[in-house]
């Protein structure tokens, strides 16, 4: 039988569509009329156009498939889009429960976040276990993914199979729209005008999170979350190592946080007109920059047998990417976008 997919155009889900096809599965993915299709050429994979906030259109890409991994997310770090993270990370993620109980599917793999988790130092990172504390930040996005989490409780406790993975920041080949790549892509044109003084995240190879999750799907308790984490690094050893990888110079300034504010304040007042100018930077990028979010990933280890792939390895394959399909070219001094 075959797998349905959501989300399988971005960053996790191509990633995931090819390992599954890549070992005989048929899928079906559900893909928006604009979604681009780069990386999924296959005759082993069907697309079915809808949305995730179309019950029908789930409906429809769902039958006759007995498996179901849903990926499908609103991702931005803005304090704006309140509505559209619920809209798709919350009431889509409800509608892919409903029909997942409807047509009896084996499992559901849910793709939550690190966000949903909670953060924790070096010395005590999160679990799986932690109390949700990111609520101060207020980050919809953070927000409706914790709230996206509850929604798949509340359906396994009416009978679904359901597992939820929480990967942390993803880095890795075919960001088709770079997300966390765009971070990287700035590095390597030196359009990174500084860092946060202190604050870091867990950072995860994509190939690892594809692992997981189907070891997830296999293996993976009812009603169980696991963390899919890599290596835990503030922002400041991370950019030098993408630009040591790149072969770059990283930009020496860090930054405190109360100077920072101020430019953080503006760019979100400017935000509320122009959003899409100020993705990259908003009082919520300068929140979460500042943030301790460090996690483990022990559980994920132990009960999943989840390998570790080594955070260097993730950042060389997104830069050979973002080199191979021209998102950036090499010059004679380092690199450009075309
Ligand atoms: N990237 C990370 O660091 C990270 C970390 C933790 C968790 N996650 C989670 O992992 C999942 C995948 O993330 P990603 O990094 O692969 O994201 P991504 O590259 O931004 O891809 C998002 C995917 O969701 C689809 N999508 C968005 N809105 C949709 C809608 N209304 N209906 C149907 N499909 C819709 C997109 O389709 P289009 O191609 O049409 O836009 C795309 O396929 C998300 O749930 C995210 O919250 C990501």
């Amino acid at each position: 039988m075959a797998v349905f997919v959501t989300g399988g155009t971005g960053l996790v889900g191509v990633n995931l569509i090819r390992a599954l096809v890549a070992d005989g599965e048929r899928v079906r993915a559900l893909v928006r009329p604009t979604s681009p299709r780069r990386g999924l050429e296959s005759e082993r994979i069907e697309f079915v156009t809808g949305d995730i906030t179309d019950i029908g259109s789930i409906r429809r890409g769902m039958e006759g498939c007995d498996r179901v991994y849903h990926l499908a997310g609103w991702v931005q770090i803005t304090p704006w889009g309140r509505d559209q993270a619920w809209r798709i990370n919350v009431d889509g993620t409800e509608n892919v429960c409903r029909v997942c109980l409807e047509q009896e599917v084996a499992r559901l793999v849910h793709t939550s976040s690190i966000a949903a988790v909670g953060h924790g130092s070096m010395e005590a990172p999160a679990t799986e276990d932690s109390t949700w504390n990111l609520d101060t930040l207020r980050i919809p996005y953070y927000a409706s993914k914790h709230a996206g989490e509850q929604v798949v409780r509340r359906y396994v406790e009416e009978g679904l199979d359901a597992v939820t993975v929480n990967p942390s920041y993803v880095v890795g080949p075919f960001d088709i729209k770079p997300s966390g790549g765009r971070v990287i892509i700035r590095v390597l044109t030196g359009n990174l005008p500084g860092f946060p003084a202190r604050g870091g995240i867990g950072f995860v190879d994509v190939r690892e999170v594809v692992e997981g999750m189907r070891a997830g799907m296999e293996r993976g308790r009812t009603g169980s979350r696991y963390i899919l984490s890599g290596q835990n690094m503030t922002y400041r050893d991370y950019l030098h190592l993408v630009a040591r990888i790149g072969g770059v110079e990283l930009p020496r300034r860090s930054a405190p946080y109360w100077l920072v504010w101020p430019a953080a304040f503006l760019a979100t007042a400017a935000g509320c007109i122009l959003p899409s100018f100020f993705t990259d930077f908003n009082l919520s990028v300068l929140r979460s920059g500042f943030c301790e979010h460090y996690v483990s990933a022990e559980k994920s280890r132990r009960e999943l047998g989840v390998a570790h792939w080594p955070i260097d390895g993730a950042i060389a394959s997104a830069i050979a990417w973002f080199d191979e399909w021209n998102y950036v070219r090499r010059t004679t001094g380092g690199w450009c976008t075309p």
